[in-house]
């Protein structure tokens, strides 16, 4: 029997909850957050955290190959998730103005927003070596997960 998208981001939200009880270091948190969803989701080549200092983003707990460092708001795709404080869905980055290229195997990507109290403290970022792997499924799903890190902090 094959799980369905929403199932497994239930069983994530399950597990994630659990796997932040009682602690709320955020990069303790982050850290388990990437780990579970690059073990989790099927087809990613990196998964990760940028969080917002000083006028930009600047690279988090994350699984994948080594990535830029620091990202301008508004540059990339993370840079435009971050500056519109939405969830951004790329189907190909190689169609995306600015996309910041880390790993050439990267063909899709999504970034969310992480917002507290309305003030952006960062953003999630998956990338898939498939085109168009993330739709509307996988951004309501990894919003919820979102929502459960934030409510850890
Ligand atoms: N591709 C991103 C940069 C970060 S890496 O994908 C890890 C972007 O365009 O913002």
């Amino acid at each position: 029997m094959t799980t369905s998208k929403a199932e497994l981001y239930d069983q994530l939200a399950a597990q994630l909850s659990s796997l932040l009880a009682g602690e709320r270091d955020l990069i303790a948190n982050t850290a388990h957050f990437s780990s579970l969803i690059f073990q989790s989701l099927p087809d990613l080549n990196w998964a990760g955290f940028y969080f917002a200092k000083d006028g930009e983003l600047v690279l988090g707990p994350f699984q994948g190959k080594p990535a830029c460092v620091r990202i301008k708001l508004g540059q990339g795709v993370c840079g435009a998730g971050a500056a519109k404080c939405e969830t951004v869905i790329v189907p190909n980055v190689h169609e995306f103005p600015g996309h910041i290229a880390c790993d050439s195997a990267s063909n899709s990507e999504i970034v969310v927003p992480l917002l507290k109290d309305s003030r952006l403290i960062g953003v999630l970022d998956l990338d898939s070596p498939q085109t168009a792997r993330f739709d509307q499924e996988d951004a309501a799903g990894l919003e919820t997960l979102v929502r459960i890190l934030l409510s850890s902090a």
